[in-house]
This record gives structure tokens, sequence and C-alpha cells, in this order.
């Protein structure tokens, strides 16, 4: 099932994207919710397709574009991010409309060249941009601000000057496949919000600063952001660049969050201990189990914590796989400004604790407590220290919060 009709998200613009609503894996991050990949057609005296959708929903997307215009009068398309959530059906436009002059950054250029080679890239007529030019639509004047690094080095946003229009791409979005477009039509979007940010943007803090700044420099009044997934920030448009901004500063709560898999119980139950006594204390406290929760949640619990506990079984001399590939994963994310805390249990012989510290240590994280191992089960003694080190947590979570 698809949407099949466009929406026209302000006069002379129009949504053209697709739903995909049984997308569960967007290369390796869980969406359990589904997805969109947003389009726009802004048709005035030239007609403008800004951005396309994944390659197997091309037809989707030209149903929706016929319906408002003939393609082959499409003068311009604006490929604002090469990855192929986005570029995927740019190959089908530009056999529609071979003339159109394809606006993208340098990189964006060098990318989709890259690409798209088979498709016959070498006849489309390029034209680069940087922040700051401009593209006359008729009544309407298109400016292109690059936004290096939310999250491609080619990442650039398109902005709708004479209506206030962000076109933002992969930035502001929100993996949920949903027939709604607005923000203001549907539940828990600043929290879908937050995931997508966990997960995608939360790498490049520092470049998101650079970018909220730069929009205060170029002086422009957002009254709209569409971004390409999810859903329009008709009404929260002003909070969710606030929250970037928060979300990139590491702000953290009074939190810990505990993160644990299990084989026979043991490392649970030293979970369980861990989370009653920092509750005890009045803290927040949230259990994750690593395969009976989605990471992609984890991620976004883990980004707003100030205090991480992580647990796991030793399993042939080693970490839990689940472990291992979750401390890979958030490895590459770099969450700032977390305190760690290594727990675990094993049988014949340890590793998996010290497998874990040497994981955090060479991701250039905090460890903030002695490390904690028990041997086959917790008995009282065990779980003793393990009430302990939850006080502490819970004392570290407080002194580590900045929000
Ligand atoms: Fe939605 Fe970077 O692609």
């Amino acid at each position: 099932m698809n949407d099949i009709e466009p929406v026209e998200i302000a006069p002379g613009i129009y949504w053209v994207g697709v739903v995909d609503w049984n997308l569960r894996d967007f290369h390796g991050y869980e969406t359990p919710k589904g997805g969109t990949y947003n389009a726009y057609l802004i048709v005035d005296e030239k007609i403008a397709l800004i951005d396309t959708v994944k390659a197997p929903f091309a037809d989707e997307m030209m149903k929706k574009i016929k319906q408002i215009v003939d393609p082959s009068k499409i003068d311009l398309v604006i490929s604002n991010h090469v990855e192929m959530d986005h570029s995927g059906s740019l190959p089908v436009i530009m056999e529609h409309a071979p003339n159109a002059t394809l606006i993208t950054s340098s990189k964006g250029r060098s990318g989709l060249s890259g690409h798209y080679m088979e498709s016959g890239c070498d006849s489309w007529n390029f034209q680069e941009v940087k922040t700051g030019d401009t593209v006359s639509l008729g009544k309407r004047t298109l400016m292109f601000i690059e936004a290096t690094m939310l999250h491609w080095p080619d990442s650039m946003h398109t902005y709708l000057m004479e209506d206030g229009i962000l076109l933002s791409n992969d930035a502001f979005g929100q993996h949920v496949a949903t027939s709604k477009r607005f923000d203001d039509e549907v539940e828990d979007v600043m929290e879908d919000a937050a995931i997508y940010y966990a997960n995608i943007l939360m790498p490049f803090g520092a470049q998101i600063l650079k970018y909220i700044d730069k929009l205060k420099d170029l002086d422009i009044n957002i009254k709209m952001i569409a971004p390409a997934h999810g859903v329009i920030w008709r009404k929260g448009f002003s909070q969710i660049i606030e929250n970037y901004g928060k979300w990139a500063r590491a702000e953290a709560t009074p939190k810990v969050l505990v993160i644990y898999d299990t084989m026979w119980g043991s490392t649970e139950r030293m979970a369980m201990e861990i989370a009653d006594a920092v509750r005890s204390k009045d803290v927040e406290v949230r259990l994750r189990h690593l395969r009976k929760n989605d990471w992609s949640m984890t991620v976004k619990e883990l980004m707003e914590a100030s205090v991480v506990a992580i647990g796991s079984p030793t399993m042939n001399n080693g970490m839990f796989f689940t472990v291992s590939g979750f401390l890979t994963y958030i490895k590459g994310l770099h969450p700032k400004n977390k305190k760690y805390f290594l727990f675990g249990s094993y049988g014949w012989g340890g590793g998996a604790v010290k497998a874990m510290e040497k994981e955090i240590e060479t991701a250039k994280f905090t460890i903030a407590e002695e490390s904690l191992q028990v041997k086959f089960k917790p008995y009282e003694d065990d779980l003793e220290k393990c009430r302990a080190a939850g006080y502490r947590l819970a004392e570290l979570a407080k002194e580590n919060a900045n929000a």
C-alpha cells in the first residue's frame, strides 16, 4: 500500500515522495515504524524537483509528478544529497527530462558521477552551487545552503526564500511511515526526531552547531522545515532547531542507562541490582537488554543519559557478541559527555570485562568506576557490590548531567 496522491504543502509546492511502510532496517539501523522518502515539486514559471526517492519507488514518485505536470517540462532538478535513498530515482527523472539542469554541491556532483556512470550521468547538465547561490523560478527564488557533514560531505539544503520553507534533506528528519504529512498531525514526533538524530547525526555535533550559526548569519525567516524523511515541521520548526542545538551540545540529564546481555541470567541479575540501587536514590534509570530492545532506541536513550553501565557475560574468553557489536556501533557514533561503568559474569575464565575496558579505552570514552565481575552467579556479597556501584552511579549521574 502506498499514498498515490501528491500533497500540496504550500501553494504550488507539492510533496511527491513515497511512504515505505515495510522499512524495518535502514542499512542496519532498525526502523520499527517504517519510513518515507520525501521529494518536492515546485511549480512556478519554471518547474523544479527537489530530491527524489529510493530507486524501487521511482514509479510511485513519477505517478505523483504526472498528476501535476508533464515530467518532461521539469526545468531544474536539485539533488541535495548523494545517498541513494534520495538520488536513487535521478536516472528515471533525468530520462524524462534530459534537458533539465541538475543542481548540486561540488561534492554532490562528484558523488553522483561516481554512482550513476552506468545511467549516463556524463550527459546530465550539472550546475554546482555553494552557500548563498540563488536561482529564480519566476515568482520564487531558491537559495542553496551547504550543510557539510549533516550528515555527508556533499549534504546541501534548499531554501525557498519567499515562502520561508527550508528543504533540509536528512537534517530534521524522522524515520516513520505515516499517511500524515505534518508534525502537528502525528504523535511522538520529537521522540522520533531524537532517535533519528542519535543514530544518524550524533557524530557531527560540532558541524551542526556551525550550521545553526550559519542559519542565523543568513538572516532567513524560516516558517516551515520540510525534510527528506518523515513529517514536515509546520508547527515545531523552531523547536526542532533548538533541540538540534541541545543534542549537538550533548546535553545529558541525570539518568543512568544500563545496557546488557545475558546467557544464564547472572549478568542480568547484576544489571537489575545496579538499576534498583540507582532508582532508590531517585535518579532515573533505564534497562536495555540488547537482544530484546531495538538498538536505535537504545542509542537515543544513551544520548540522553549522563552515565552508561554496560554488562556482558563472558563467551569464548571475550564479550558476548551483541555487546561487542553495540560497542562498535557507539564507537562510530561517538557520544560525548558520558561516564561509563562495566560489569559482567563468567564461568571458568573471565574475559568480557577486560575486553569491554579495552574497547572503551580505544574509543577514548571515560570509565568512571572500577569494573565489577562475578564468577558463576552473583550471591549476596556480589549483589552488595552491585548495589554499592549503583549508589555511586546515581551520584555520578547527577554530577555529570549538564542539561
Ligand atoms: Fe536519507 Fe543520507 O540519506
